[in-house]
């Protein structure tokens, strides 16, 4: 379960306490219906105050918790990274900064590129609380993916839940933008076959631009997953504020967050052997895992008792991790 860090869970209470549930909760109604459609904005989707509000009271926690989750596994198999600069377009409320600050003590500045100035405004706001100086201290400036704008140079360059909102014209060209820029790219989408189909898209055009994928997957060739009725995703386990809850009308305690990521990497480290590409399975004394593998193809592994610290291990697997485990003997 991917808890929000305390400095985000109480800046998030403090900048969103003076605000009217009840009108958030209308605004969460509409927001969750457009998202679901899924189609391209023809103009900003978050248009006011309780718009922005809303977002970083249902979404922002859920962002923050697919971000976090895949960029741990990143941290995982690449240990030498150390960045030291970010830049996050189509920052939003500022998700990303924060999950990269949580895996990157290195990290001594960050830029957010927005268009949305009211969401910018919220998400500066909310930056205030963070204890990591990164964090209090990012910049946040006014930019709109399209023709045109470049982006600043960084160690590592995100992008999250945006994609998808972006006109297709404009989808390749910031994608090959963010591999001339960055030297860690990173890309996620909600985990749906659509959101998949765009993180494919933009995986082919990060290895066309000479990167190597760092993950989840464990080969820059071609997805084995990418045709018929199946999609790669993960899911991230958020739990639940009070005003969550309330704006969500939802009872229970947490939710999960089905994302698709790609991260690739300038430098040509190595990406784990394999990946856990769904729920492992387990029975008595068994483990079955379906692992995504190097060289390019889909694998079931069943692992039991009798194979001892393996079964251990992959006892404490969860969906979305290496296998085997990075830095350990398989
Ligand atoms: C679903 S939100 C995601 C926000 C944040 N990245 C996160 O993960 O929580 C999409 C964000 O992208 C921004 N956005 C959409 N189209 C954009 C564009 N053409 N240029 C800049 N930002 C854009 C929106 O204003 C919004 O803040």
């Amino acid at each position: 379960m991917a808890a929000l860090p305390d400095d985000l869970r109480v800046s998030l209470e403090q900048v969103l306490r003076p605000s009217s549930t009840q009108e958030i909760a209308r605004s969460v109604e509409r927001l969750i219906e457009r998202y679901r459609r899924g189609t391209a904005a023809t103009e900003p989707i978050l248009r006011s105050p309780t718009d922005v509000a809303a977002y970083a009271a249902y979404r922002m926690p859920a962002t923050f918790a697919a971000v976090r989750a895949a960029l741990a596994r990143v941290a995982e198999v690449a240990p030498e990274f150390r960045p030291r600069t970010h830049v996050d377009v189509g920052g939003g409320t500022g998700a990303a900064v924060w999950a990269a600050a949580e895996t990157w003590p290195s990290l001594e500045s960050a830029e957010v590129l927005e268009q949305v100035s009211q969401v910018m405004t919220l998400g500066r706001r909310l930056a205030e609380g963070a204890e990591a100086p990164v964090v209090r201290g990012a910049r946040w400036r006014r930019y709109v993916v399209g023709p045109g704008p470049t982006l600043p140079e960084a160690d590592l360059v995100t992008m999250s839940y945006v994609l998808g909102e972006l006109p297709e014209a404009h989808r390749a060209g910031i994608v090959r933008e963010m591999a001339a820029r960055g030297g860690v790219v990173a890309l996620f989408e909600p985990g749906t076959p659509a959101g998949h189909q765009r993180v494919l898209a933009a995986r082919e055009l990060l290895v066309e631009q000479g990167m190597t994928v760092l993950a989840p997957c464990p080969h820059s060739a071609a997805c084995p997953i990418s045709g018929g009725e199946d999609w790669c995703h993960f899911a991230a386990r958020v739990t639940r504020s009070v005003l969550h809850r309330q704006v969500k009308a939802a009872s229970l305690g947490y939710e999960d967050e089905k994302f698709s990521y790609v991260v690739a990497a300038r430098t040509a480290w190595a990406p784990a052997e394999g990946r856990v590409v769904r729920h492992p399975l387990r029975r008595k004394g068994l483990v079955s895992l379906r692992v995504c593998t190097a060289d390019g193809g889909l694998t079931t592994e069943t692992v039991s008792k009798r194979h001892g610290e393996t079964y251990r291990r992959a006892r404490d697997l969860e969906w979305g991790d290496a296998w085997p485990p990075v830095g350990e003997d398989g």
